[in-house]
């Protein structure tokens, strides 16, 4: 049976056909025009930062942030095992080492603990991500960054208007690295972007995702670079997303209070918690099935589709993804809380469009797992 919940969709109900079409009509297609400029001064304003540097797509944002902090071959970069492949991609293209480090069990992001121990004299960096809307416990990394002088950089993909202690994901590291795919908070269709309070952060990553182009003279160019950049169109899409930016968060966190409301009855799965001093917006609604149900993630999904209702799994482990095995470094031999959510999590429809009966047709189908 197709999916009639679907597990996600884009909300285009905005100016995004009004600016999409100026746009076009503008003939301003490609990587010049006015839209990008103005998202990314609009971005950047969000989220109170200097720069904003609009991109092809998060996983080029992170290669891009890699390289504008200074990231060498050889280099050691810690990054938690229960993600997207995209960091660890993005660290081997630089000719750096990923070192994966298995994530906190109640907020199921990194910890200062988890990269300490990580921690190598080759260590130049450590990607945190903010794990699908909920913010990892900064100040504790931050600080031991600032004591063996490595660099953060802040995966906020998933995190996009989520706060830790009042502050936005993607404003605490050094840089903040997001994708605007279409199941963003905000989307740009594909697209994403950097954001920084550093001037030569912000030169290095316009240089790189724009062939180093020189600018004395164009062709004279300065350092080995990538076609990397957003175009004008999809900077449009964008602007009119981020004027709704404000009511999209508060859809996720409504949809998010009445998923948690509803399970609190529920003994077949557990809901995502919310951990700290953190404003979770609820990017995607996770579950995770409790012990003394047979199924495993991928039956119950099957059960949930069968049904008509969308499901994505969790990531599987970096640690165990075959086409890494040759770059991999990493201290931990068990990655128990990443096996954990793989095996056992999965998230439910979670699109800001869901109505307060969808997600009590969702919760209804999820009490009948067994
Ligand atoms: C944490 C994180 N980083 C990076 C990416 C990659 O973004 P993109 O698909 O735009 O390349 C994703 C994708 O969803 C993600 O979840």
């Amino acid at each position: 049976m197709v999916s009639s919940i679907p597990v996600s969709e884009p909300c285009l109900v905005g100016r995004e056909l009004e600016l999409v079409s100026d746009a076009v009509r503008s003939g301003w297609v490609s990587s010049a025009g006015p839209y990008i400029d103005k998202f990314e001064k609009n971005f950047a304003a969000y989220h109170g930062v200097k720069h904003c540097v609009a991109l092809a797509n998060g996983t080029a944002a992170l290669e891009v942030s890699l390289h504008a902090i200074g990231v060498k071959p050889g280099d050691e970069v810690i990054i938690p095992s229960f993600t997207i492949i995209s960091l660890a991609l993005a660290v081997l293209r630089l000719g750096a080492i990923p070192r994966l480090v298995d994530v906190d069990p109640d907020n199921w992001n990194l910890t200062a603990e988890g990269v300490q121990a990580a921690l190598s004299d080759k260590t130049r960096a450590v990607i945190v991500v903010h794990g699908f809307g909920h913010p990892a416990d900064m100040d504790p990394i931050l600080e031991l960054a600032r004591v063996h002088d490595i660099k953060v950089i802040e995966d906020a993909a998933e995190s996009i208007g989520s706060r830790y202690k009042g502050r936005l994901c993607g404003t605490m590291g050094d840089v903040g690295s997001f994708s605007l795919y279409a199941n963003k908070l905000i989307t740009t269709g594909e697209g994403g972007c950097i954001t920084t309070n550093d001037d030569e952060i912000a030169r290095k990553a316009r240089g790189y995702i724009n062939l180093y182009f020189g600018r004395e003279e164009r062709f004279s160019h300065e350092g080995l670079g990538y076609n990397f950049r957003m175009t004008n169109v999809q900077a449009a899409l964008g602007c009119a997303q981020l004027e709704q930016i404000d009511y999209f968060a508060a859809r996720k966190k409504q949809i998010g209070g009445w998923y948690r409301d509803a399970l609190a009855g529920c003994d077949t799965v557990d809901f995502q918690a919310t951990v700290g001093p953190v404003d979770h917006v609820y990017w995607m609604y996770c579950v995770v099935l409790r012990s003394h149900v047979e199924m495993t993630a991928m039956s119950a999904m099957a059960y949930l589709g069968e049904r008509g209702i969308g499901t994505r799994n969790l990531f599987k482990g970096l640690h165990t993804q075959v086409p890494l095995q040759p770059y991999l470094v990493h201290t931990d031999k068990h990655f128990s809380v990443t096996e954990r959510l793989y095996g056992r999590g999965f998230y439910v429809p979670s699109a800001v469009t869901l109505t307060k009966d969808n997600v009590m047709t969702v919760v209804d189908v999820l009490n009948e797992l067994r």
